[in-house]
C-alpha cells in the first residue's frame, strides 16, 4: 500500500512540474513576441496592397508585424530592410522593388542573421542560393498564364461572334506589366501559346507596357482602340488593374457593351472580381492572396522560432528547400461565387 501511495505522490509531482514547465514555456512565449518587418514595393498596387493588409491582419498577441512602403524606390526599401534589423525584427518579408537587385537586402540580413522571405517579386535562382535563409512565396506565373489562355479559348470558342469581322481569327491586343517582372513576360507567351494549342487562330495587333496600373492601362488601350476601333476582339492583361483600365478606355469613350472585345485579366482583386460579376471581364486568374498570406505568415513564425521551413511540408509544397507557391484558379461568372468576400 505504502509503495503504492510512493509512485501515486512522485507521478503527481512528475505532472506538476510538467504543467509548471509548461506554464512558465507559455510565459516566456508571451515575454519574447514575435517581430515580422514587411516591406512592399508599393502599397498602392492593388493586388498587393490587399495581399500585404491581408498578412497584417494576421497580427496578435504573440505576434507584431510592422510594415513599409518602399514606394517603387530600392534604396528606400534598403534602408527600411536595416531599420527592421536594427530594431530587431525576427524575419523580413521582403517584396523587392528591383527582383534583380536583392544585394543589398542579403548582406544586411545574412550580416545580422535574420532570415528573409521575399514574396511576389521572384529574385533570380542564384540570388536565393546565396544564403540558406533566404526563401520565397508567391506562385508559378507561368501557370497564370496558361490559365488565362485557357478562358480566352473557351470564350471565342463558346462565342463565336468574338470573330466579329469572320476572318477566322481573333484579333488582339496585349497589356502588359512591368518590364523584367516574371508575371509580365511569362503570362503573356503562356497565354498566347495556350490559346494557340487550343487550335485558335490568333493575329496580334499590338502590346503596351501599363505597369499593373489602371490609369496607365486606360491611356494605352485608348491608343490601342483610336488606332484600331472594332478590329480588337480580344485584350488580353496581365492583371485585373489593367483589364479594367481598357474597360475605363471603351466606357469613357462611350462604347455601348455589344461593340467591346472580351477581356481578360488575372489577380481576383475585390474590383476584378465586380468585373467578371457585372459581365464587363470575360474572366480572370485567381491569384491566391489569402493562400500566399497565409504561407507567408506560418513560415515566418516557423523561421522567429529558429525552425526550419520542412515543418510546413505537411501543408505546402516545398520546392529545393527554399519555395512555397500557391495554385492559380480559373474565374468565370461560373464559379465566382467561390471567391467573392474570400
Ligand atoms: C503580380 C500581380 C500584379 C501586381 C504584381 C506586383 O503577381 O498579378 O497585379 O500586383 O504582382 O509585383
Amino acid at each position: 500500500m505504502k509503495k503504492v501511495l510512493v509512485t501515486l505522490l512522485t507521478a503527481l509531482c512528475l505532472l506538476t512540474t510538467i504543467l509548471s514547465g509548461c506554464g512558465k514555456q507559455s510565459e516566456n512565449k508571451s515575454e519574447s513576441k514575435i517581430k515580422i518587418g514587411v516591406s512592399a514595393y508599393d502599397m498602392y498596387d492593388t493586388f498587393l496592397g490587399q495581399l500585404v493588409e491581408l498578412f497584417q491582419s494576421f497580427q496578435n498577441e504573440d505576434v507584431e508585424i510592422v510594415v513599409y512602403n518602399a514606394a517603387q524606390s530600392q534604396q528606400t526599401q534598403n534602408s527600411q530592410v536595416r531599420k527592421m534589423i536594427e530594431d530587431g525584427m525576427d524575419v523580413i518579408c521582403v517584396n523587392l522593388v528591383d527582383r534583380t537587385d536583392p544585394t543589398a537586402v542579403i548582406d544586411a540580413a545574412r550580416k545580422a542573421d535574420v532570415p528573409v522571405i521575399f514574396f511576389n517579386r521572384e529574385l533570380v535562382e542564384g540570388d536565393i542560393g546565396r544564403w540558406d535563409k533566404l526563401f520565397y512565396i508567391g506562385a508559378d506565373a507561368e501557370q497564370s498564364g496558361v490559365m488565362e489562355g485557357e478562358l480566352a479559348a473557351w470564350a471565342c470558342i463558346t462565342n463565336k461572334e468574338l470573330d466579329r469581322n469572320g476572318d477566322g481569327m481573333i484579333q488582339f491586343v496585349v497589356l502588359e506589366g512591368e518590364a523584367g517582372h516574371q508575371d509580365a513576360i511569362v503570362r503573356t507567351e503562356a497565354s498566347i501559346n495556350t490559346m494557340k494549342k487550343q487550335g485558335i487562330e490568333i493575329d496580334k495587333l499590338g502590346y503596351a507596357i501599363a505597369n499593373w496600373n489602371r490609369a496607365q492601362a486606360q491611356t494605352k488601350a485608348t491608343q490601342f482602340i483610336e488606332d484600331y476601333g472594332d478590329d480588337i476582339e480580344l485584350v488580353l492583361s496581365n492583371n485585373d488593374d489593367m483589364a479594367l483600365g481598357a474597360i475605363d478606355a471603351y466606357e469613357a469613350m462611350a462604347i455601348p457593351r455589344n461593340k467591346w472585345p472580351a477581356i481578360l485579366g488575372i489577380d481576383g482583386t475585390d474590383v476584378g472580381l465586380e468585373a467578371v460579376k457585372d459581365d464587363k471581364m470575360v474572366g480572370t486568374v485567381y491569384n491566391d492572396k489569402e493562400g500566399q498570406a497565409t504561407a507567408m505568415f506560418e513560415l515566418a513564425c516557423v523561421l522567429a522560432k529558429g525552425g526550419s521551413i520542412d515543418e510546413l511540408s505537411d501543408k505546402y509544397t516545398i520546392e529545393n528547400e527554399r519555395y512555397i507557391r500557391l495554385p492559380y484558379a480559373k474565374v468565370t461568372s461560373s464559379n465566382i461565387i467561390q471567391f467573392i468576400g474570400r
